[in-house]
């Protein structure tokens, strides 16, 4: 087995999935309501901030996902007492324990996850020294962690790279810092929060993240006693202070999680009502969803996302950091602009590689032409450098079922809508790696009513 199907293997079996493939017949409209949980990229970092506690944090609303898995493991590998709390989806972090694991526990359980980064700051205020392994994540292009290295740096961090990973030590503890990102990167964003609330002193964040995961995590440093201001412009402050406790917090829910289930719905001609989806972090996604011919009814539980019955249109989509478009929205809605009858373009400016996932949608019978120019108007980072980041999709096309293979986690999700909507039978294998971001897939397909089959 290569290297992603033992990956996609171990997050399946992380959460209970004993299968990997499904066969799908397609042409069925997902029709029913699924219910949303909290979303995969705050829960983690939710986790990791409970390090930063002296007494024990509870995070309600986990899913059952292979990436929480993955950071419980983590923490746990680092003295932190982890348990399951009275209600569902309720998690009990106990810090009092913190020590410095042995690197090959943490190698073992970070598995290709790029969270270890951020246990770094949080690590270096309670034990002094931090070490990461090699990082992983989604297969999206470099993913390098030059920000966060140089983020640390400027706390005061000695950073040595070794063969076996990066060691980091702060023998005279960490002082604020004035730090200034030259992308809004979410994870260094993250990184200097969870690192400036116990530093010593002021830091002053500019070109920040705002993601709503990321005020969510500010949510619930505040709650641990942190003291951080977020001004308009992209700058965060924050004045450290000597300790924080710990916290109780509902993690918002996932609204990456919801636009996939949105695609889902377009891309079988469909109605799916999406539990927990909120109008206020997803106005950009309801733009296009409705510019492409999609309608939705929202009220104080969630969402309904559904397909009116008349053609769909193409659309512009320039991928950004938020309240642009995001990256992990394309993927999914991909899969209905190639039923869009015209021509759309999808440039894509977060990551340099997140076309990958189109080979296996041209296989089908998409007509998708993945270009190295910046289509669209905005000027991003890969233009001129030989990046595939800029797709034309032409429609409409009727895919036809395909054998096919996940290659990550929102790639994933785009295959299984395609082969839901494909005339025929698709078999889509690596499923597990959807795992790792979608809490019981298998069990909401068979709510919304797919036609499927699990094979051993
Ligand atoms: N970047 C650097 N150097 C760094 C860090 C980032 O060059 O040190 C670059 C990246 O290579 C990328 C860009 O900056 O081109 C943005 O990366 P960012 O740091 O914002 O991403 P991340 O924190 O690694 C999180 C999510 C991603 C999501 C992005 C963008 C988590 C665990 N992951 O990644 O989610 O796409 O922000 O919003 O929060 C997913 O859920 O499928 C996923 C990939």
């Amino acid at each position: 087995m290569n290297t992603l199907g033992q990956d996609a293997k171990n997050h399946g079996a992380a959460v209970g999935l004993s299968v990997d493939r499904i066969t799908i017949n397609g042409g069925k409209p997902l029709i029913g309501r699924i219910e949303l949980r909290g979303a995969k990229n705050l829960v983690t970092k939710a986790m990791v901030a409970a390090i930063l506690g002296d007494g024990p944090s509870v995070l309600k609303n986990v899913p059952n996902i292979s990436d929480v898995r993955i950071v419980r493991g983590l923490l746990e590998v680092h003295g932190v007492h982890a348990k399951e709390g009275p209600e569902d989806g309720e998690l009990i972090l106990d810090p009092s324990a913190v020590e410095t694991a042995h690197m090959a526990d943490i190698d073992a359980h970070a598995g290709s996850s790029r969270i270890p980064i951020l246990f770094c700051g949080p690590l270096l205020h309670r034990l002094g020294e931090a070490f990461i392994p090699d990082l992983g994540g989604c297969r999206i292009g470099d993913r390098p962690i030059d920000f966060h290295l140089d983020v640390l740096r400027n706390f005061g961090a000695i950073v040595d790279k070794l063969p076996s990973g990066i060691r980091m030590s702060a023998p005279h503890g960490l002082r604020g810092a004035k730090v200034s990102l030259p992308y809004p990167s979410v994870g260094a964003t993250e990184q200097v929060l969870l690192t400036a609330v116990l530093a010593e002193g002021l830091t002053e964040l500019s070109g920040a993240a705002i993601e709503p995961e990321i005020m969510d995590l500010i949510n619930i440093l505040q709650k641990m006693g942190a003291v951080i201001t977020v001004a308009t412009d992209r700058v965060i402050r924050i004045e450290g202070v000597p300790r924080l406790g710990g916290y109780t917090h509902r993690a918002l829910s996932d609204r990456n999680e919801a636009a996939s289930w949105a695609a889902a719905a377009l891309a079988t001609e469909g109605s799916i009502y999406v539990g927990g989806a909120r109008q206020d972090e997803m106005l950009t996604f309801l733009n296009v969803f409705r510019k492409v011919g999609g309608d939705f009814e929202i009220n104080d539980e969630g969402i309904r996302f559904f397909h009116t019955g008349e053609p769909l249109h193409p659309v512009i989509i320039e991928t950004d950091v938020h309240p642009g478009f995001m990256t992990d929205w394309q993927q999914p809605l991909v899969v209905a602009l190639a039923k869009a009858r015209g021509v759309s373009i999808v440039h894509e400016t977060v990551y340099e590689q997140r076309f990958g996932f189109v080979d296996a949608l041209v296989e089908m019978g998409a007509s998708i032409d993945v270009r190295k120019e910046c289509l669209g108007g905005m000027r991003c980072r890969f233009g001129q450098r030989n990046f595939h980041h800029s797709a034309v999709i032409s429609g409409p096309t009727t895919l036809r079922g395909a054998d096919i293979e996940v290659p990550d986690l929102r790639g994933g999700f785009s295959h299984l809508i395609a082969a839901l909507t494909a005339e025929g039978r698709s078999t889509v294998s690596n499923v597990g790696i959807i795992a790792r971001g979608y809490e019981n897939f298998i069990t909401k397909l068979q709510l919304l009513g797919a036609d499927f089959t699990l094979d051993a």
